[in-house]
């Protein structure tokens, strides 16, 4: 006999005290019975006992079983309620199954008979709960696990991607690269009611620019050479859902038009095709290159680009969120170390220092990369080798990020700006331009303050002559950070 602990609690709400009784002795080696003679009773009783199940009756004196269950839909994780139900009660069962009941048994019942409904209803709810829990995990980690990240840059990037995911707006992802544009593509899309439908990523750099009209809105029969078959593009594999298109900025300028045209009346023709196909997609589109050099040189039309760019969002490069270098690198350690069966520690705090140290041109990419070979290696020590002999932003072309913001605001790029300035690539904006020397000058001397106090906060808010609070806020926008 399982103990009592084991036991799955039922309580009976019925009036007659014999159909308690009556359980109780036919069913206690599977179940303990509670009983309560009313309603009120009843649900005091499921918070007092909290049972895995209840049987209510139908017609009780006083509050009706329909009235204790509409009670009871207020109750949070209320358990699942089978009604007891007498033969003249058929318009009742039916409304009490509207009212969240999970099955009914009729009176005069069969002792076996509750006992299989009873175990039933349990499986069921078992699973249930076991779908909602797997549910949870699943979205959990597509949200959450893939985009990792909580410095103050990333926080406003989550919370443009949650603003903008439900809508139909087109979204243009610019950052370096390897920081993180393809995966906000897919989160985004994912948090879209479009998820369960398709997410079809074309990378516009990697296709010929011969094929990539076939590859995007497909071909009929015979329309070139070795066009056997009619096939379609990826827009119309995209129906319904979502389309990335990666680097956009080389798209060839002959298929930009036709690539607008397609967006704004939502149909296209195949390539040798002659009917009009609809289709109904969201456009996402990434790249690194600055499309405004782009559409000044005339390599990217500038219609195509506001029809692309109806929301931006601005991912930080890594070196402005260094912050996020020691999450990140440990999320890749535990992620390379199940992918390749090594136990690798986390990183010890003077390696983190010298990732932390990194400018990382390659972005999280290049991070990536390095923890990958540590991992790979069992030895976070070549640490050295790696950052030695990698490129860092000093001999690599910077990103122009030439006015976009990460996330919403641009806050700690301004350390990195150059104070050379030219106002055919700046821009005339007096006001801009102000704001940008005086961010660099005041991030020079805060840096200044606090080296000379040897980052004693409180010290250098007295030497700047500023309170403590804002000099705490200004670190986090400059992104500065004690370097041992
Ligand atoms: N915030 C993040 N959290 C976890 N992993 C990240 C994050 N950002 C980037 N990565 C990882 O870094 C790598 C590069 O990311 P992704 O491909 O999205 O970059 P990208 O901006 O599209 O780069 P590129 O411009 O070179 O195509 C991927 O392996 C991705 O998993
Ligand atoms: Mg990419």
């Amino acid at each position: 006999m399982p103990r009592k602990s084991e036991h799955l609690k039922v309580l009976v709400i019925d009036d007659d005290p014999n159909v308690s009784w009556m359980l109780n002795k036919g069913l206690s080696d599977d179940f303990e019975f509670k009983s309560a003679r009313d309603g009120i009773e009843g649900i005091q009783m499921v918070t007092t006992e909290a049972p895995d199940i209840i049987l209510l009756d139908i017609k009780m004196p006083g509050m009706s079983g329909l009235e204790v269950l509409e009670k009871l839909q207020k109750v949070e994780n209320r358990p699942d309620v089978v009604m007891l139900s007498g033969h003249a009660e058929t318009e009742m069962v039916v409304e009490a199954m509207k009212r969240g009941a999970s099955e009914f048994i009729r009176k005069p019942f069969e002792i076996e008979e509750v006992g299989i409904h009873l175990k039933s209803t349990i499986e069921r709810r078992k699973l249930k709960k076991e779908v909602v829990g797997l549910q949870k995990e699943l979205s959990a980690s597509r949200e959450y696990n893939m985009f990792i990240g909580e410095s103050e840059g990333m926080e406003k990037v989550r919370e443009l991607v949650d603003q903008v995911a439900p809508s139909e707006l087109t979204v243009l992802i610019r950052g370096e690269s390897g920081t993180g544009k393809e995966i906000a593509a897919r989160t985004l899309h994912n948090k879209s009611p479009r998820a369960k439908k398709p997410f079809v990523k074309v990378n516009c750099a990697a296709i010929p620019r011969d094929l990539l009209e076939a590859e995007l809105f497909g071909y009929e029969k015979g329309a070139f050479t070795g066009a056997h078959k009619t096939k379609q593009g990826r827009f119309e594999i995209a129906n319904k859902g979502t389309i990335f298109l990666d680097e956009i900025g080389d798209m060839p300028m002959e298929l930009q038009s036709k690539l607008l045209q397609a967006i704004e009346q939502q149909e296209f023709v195949r390539v040798g095709g002659v009917s009009n196909i609809r289709v109904d997609v969201r456009i996402v589109s990434a790249t690194n290159k600055n499309l405004e050099e782009a559409i000044a040189q005339k390599k990217f039309r500038d219609d195509l680009f506001y029809r692309l760019n109806e929301i931006t969002l601005g991912l930080p490069p890594l070196r402005h969120r260094p912050n996020d270098i020691p999450l990140l690198a440990n999320h890749f350690v535990d992620r390379y170390n199940k992918m390749y069966k090594k136990s690798l520690p986390d990183i010890s705090a003077e390696t983190m220092r010298k990732l932390v140290g990194f400018d990382w041109a390659g972005n999280v990419r290049q991070l990536e990369n390095f923890i990958k070979q540590m991992v790979v290696r069992n030895d976070e020590s070549i640490v050295d080798d790696l950052l030695l002999t990698s490129p860092n932003t000093a001999s690599q072309p910077s990103y122009e990020t030439n006015g976009v913001s990460y996330g919403v605001a641009m806050t700690s790029a301004v350390e990195n700006f150059s104070t050379s300035f030219d106002p055919e690539t700046d821009g005339y904006s007096l006001k801009a331009r102000v704001d940008k020397v005086v961010a660099k000058e005041e991030s020079q001397l805060i840096r200044a303050a606090l080296t000379k106090t040897n980052w004693n906060r409180r010290k250098a808010s007295q030497l700047l002559e500023i309170s403590y609070r804002s000099l705490l806020y200004k670190i986090k926008e400059y992104g500065l950070n004690e370097v041992k």
